[in-house]
């Protein structure tokens, strides 16, 4: 059950929180950070090239809109960072599979990998790859592009002696979402007509937590119980973004007095995706919300949300096996 007054209160307090200026070294580093071009995702990108990262890849759908941000970080911080732009569309599972055999093929590290990039829509007409476009943008693809990505994080870690670190992007919203589809017999299948649209990009955000918590204590579990792979989940509170510009007039309204009131910039909410893509063993499988290790949802958190999350996971490996043959074995593989 919703509690809107303790919702509304949990916000307040995540979203006045202050977020310090990143100031972990990446030198040396190779990142990758997904929708880079635009919002937090090019901020995120910005501090990574200030912090010395040696190499940082702007992941981007569109290869001119990630040359306009790789020119503006590079205006801003004059550095000697190779920055480049590699295309990845989230709505095309060979995007992602190029991307990832790209990265394996031409990266001989990676020590970060920011999953930043999503789209938030209200348009149930909207597909993807057979399912509806956030499912399989925010979701299906993430993982798909994670899971491909996980030898060669894992190869890092074991050749440099240091913990690597996927950071999915979720949000605050999760908490709002009845999840109505965890109740259908297979839950990924009813995402495939749009409905529920209202919750749908919560939904997604929950499903990246859910996900996100399991591939953690699984890689944990195959590596006497610390894994060199952390993988979090970030929450950055409401910003000022390209996010919402797909959302109907009178709710583009609400929001925008909403982030004039309360809202961060981007840069600001970019601080508390680098928290948490900085935060190390102690993060394994957590949610960390404006900078901070924090509870999830009660839903995530309860026995329910245990049992669904083993549904999820399930489903999820099912699909992914489908897109790509054996990529799920990358999760209980040691470096190869
Ligand atoms: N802004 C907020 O208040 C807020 C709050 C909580 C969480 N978040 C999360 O923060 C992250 C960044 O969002 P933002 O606020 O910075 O929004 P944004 O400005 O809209 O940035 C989203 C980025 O994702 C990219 N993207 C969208 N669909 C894609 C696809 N199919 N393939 C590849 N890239 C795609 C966009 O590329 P294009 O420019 O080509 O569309 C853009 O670069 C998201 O995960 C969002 O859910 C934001």
């Amino acid at each position: 059950m919703i509690n809107p007054f303790a919702l509304g209160l949990h916000f307040l307090r995540s979203q006045l929180r202050s977020l310090a200026v990143p100031s972990t070294s990446y030198a040396g580093r190779t990142v990758i950070v997904t929708g880079a071009n635009g919002g937090l995702g090019l901020e995120a990108a910005r501090h990574f090239v200030r912090l010395g990262a040696a190499r940082v890849i702007l992941a981007c759908r569109s290869t001119e809109r990630g040359e306009a941000a790789k020119a503006d970080i590079e205006t801003s911080n004059p550095s000697p960072a190779v920055i480049e732009v590699w295309p990845l569309d989230l709505c095309s599972f060979d995007s992602v599979r190029a991307f990832c055999c790209r990265a394996d093929q031409e990266l001989d590290r990676l020590d970060v990998l920011l999953a930043n990039a999503a789209m938030l829509s209200l348009d149930s007409t909207k597909m993807a790859e057979g399912y509806e476009m956030q499912v399989t943008a925010n979701v299906i693809s993430n993982f798909l592009m994670v899971l491909m990505l996980l030898p060669l994080m894992k190869r890092t870690a074991a050749r440099w002696n240091v913990e690597t670190n996927v950071t999915v992007v979720a949000s605050e919203a999760h908490f709002f979402t009845r999840f109505v589809q965890k109740d259908q017999p297979q839950i990924f299948e009813s995402f495939r007509p749009g409905s529920a649209m209202e919750e749908r990009y919560g939904t997604t955000k929950l499903l990246d937590i859910l996900i996100a918590e399991e591939l953690a204590e699984r890689l944990d579990a195959g590596s006497a119980g610390a894994s060199p792979v952390i993988v979090n989940t970030a929450n950055p509170g409401l910003c000022k973004s390209s996010l919402f510009r797909d959302v109907f007039f009178i709710g583009r309204i609400l929001v925008a007095s909403m982030v004039f009131l309360l809202g961060r910039t981007s840069e600001e909410g970019s601080r508390a995706l680098m928290a948490a893509a900085t935060g190390g063993r102690e993060t394994q499988g957590k949610y960390v919300d404006s900078g901070k290790v924090d509870s999830p949802s009660q839903l995530v958190q309860s026995k329910e949300g245990r049992e669904v999350r083993q549904r999820v996971w399930g489903e999820l490996m099912t699909i992914l096996e489908g897109i790509e043959p054996g990529v799920t074995l990358n999760v209980n593989q040691g470096p190869a």
